[in-house]
């Protein structure tokens, strides 16, 4: 395989020496953007975006034409996995995502079964290899899906949730239904990354938006283990590369060291934790993902720079015992949590330049 022009991101999560920090933000290609709203109308609405493969292209490519980002990221939502499952998926314009057939009974969870991605979501494969080729060995493109227990959380209660009550209910009253629901949603998402790979992008991320709303003790069993079984199976190398994985719990900082242990290769962290701090953790297993406040983007662009560089100066200047020679890498930078369709674009420069521009130390 012909090598990447920038693969400072795949060197950053395999731990190599990189040219510079990477970064890419979550969410990169959204609302935020003039030209992803010009993209979003011509195809209708979000969905139609999502299931035409050249407009998902156009959009996946919109933000790396504007900024001198360091990866792509597949253009898709983590919900067309239920939506394959038969959930009926939709959006009410302005309310966030719906399932007009929400899984409470029993009998539709022992229905319940994992859809063949080569049939149903053939529009996320082809997305995939539309996007690899244009992307021409630019940057690499991350593939991604949700993590059984956020997808569950969309399926149970139907939609969002500011409470949980549906699905926390299900999981102290019939703990048997849920796991019934996780197991069969890791499969699916087993072979929806499988495949995604196969289509060719050159990492994946597990989103675990929901993890941080369990306890200690139900996020390790209904959240983290399947997790872990996914990374277990998921292809680690294909067609010659590794392909790294990167876990992602939304709230998740107070179980770091259990993440970094789940077979992942990068822990994304959301803004809470200090990443000098959860480098000293667990640094010497995994590369870490993030974490600015996305709002930090609203601020103008002194304090922007001022905020990303304490950002690296905390995961740069932290000493991890017994460990030497890779001080310079293990960092991709990020964004705490997606960036806000109310960002100004032009404030994403300042941030990327930033990032950039930091020296590594010696
Ligand atoms: O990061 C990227 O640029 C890739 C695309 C991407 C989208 N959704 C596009 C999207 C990714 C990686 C996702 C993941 C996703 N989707 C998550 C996990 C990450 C996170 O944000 O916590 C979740 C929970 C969802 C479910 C979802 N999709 C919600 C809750 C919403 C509505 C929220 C909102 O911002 O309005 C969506 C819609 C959605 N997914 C949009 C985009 C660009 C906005 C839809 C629009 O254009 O109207």
């Amino acid at each position: 395989m012909t090598r990447l022009q920038n693969d400072d991101f795949l060197r950053a999560l395999r731990k190599e020496a990189v040219t510079r920090t990477p970064i890419w933000l979550m969410r990169q290609a959204g609302r935020y953007l003039p030209e992803y709203c010009a993209s979003r109308k011509r195809a209708g609405d979000f969905l139609s975006l999502c299931k035409s493969p050249d407009l998902a292209t156009e959009v996946t490519l919109q933000p790396l034409a504007r900024y001198d980002l360091d990866a792509a990221i597949l253009f898709s939502d983590i919900l067309t996995v239920p939506d394959a499952m038969g959930l009926g998926l939709y959006f009410e314009s302005g309310e966030g995502p719906r399932f007009l057939r929400p899984l409470r009974e029993e009998a539709d969870i022992a229905a319940l079964t994992a859809p063949d991605p080569s049939v149903s979501l053939r529009y996320v494969m082809d997305a995939v290899s539309s996007t690899v080729r244009a992307l021409n060995r630019s940057v690499p493109l991350i593939g991604f899906s949700g993590s059984p227990w956020t997808l569950a959380c969309y399926m149970v209660e139907g939609g969002g949730s500011k409470d949980f009550r549906q699905i926390k209910t299900m999981l102290y009253a019939r703990p048997d239904l849920l796991h019934r629901i996780l197991a069969v949603t890791s499969e699916a998402v087993i072979a929806y990354l499988n495949a995604q790979i196969e289509s060719g992008v050159q990492a994946v991320m597990l989103f675990d938006t929901w993890g941080g709303v369990l306890s200690t003790a139900a996020y390790r069993e209904f959240s983290l283990a399947y997790m872990a079984r996914i990374l277990a199976a998921l292809h680690r190398t294909w067609a010659g590369e590794t392909i790294p994985a990167i876990v992602f719990t939304k709230g998740g900082g107070l179980w770091l060291e259990d993440v970094a242990r789940s077979g992942c290769d990068g822990v994304g962290l959301d803004w809470s934790v200090d990443l000098g701090e959860a480098r000293r953790r667990v640094g010497s297993h995994v590369a870490l993902q993030g974490n600015l406040d996305p709002y930090v983007l609203f601020a103008p662009p002194d304090v922007i720079e001022r905020e990303a560089r304490a950002t690296l100066a905390s995961f740069y200047h932290s000493e991890i015992q017994g460990e030497s020679g890779n001080s310079r890498t293990g960092l991709i930078f990020n964004l705490g949590h997606g960036i806000s369709q109310f960002t100004p674009p032009e404030h994403v420069h300042a941030l990327i330049e930033t990032v950039h521009g930091y020296p590594l130390p010696e």
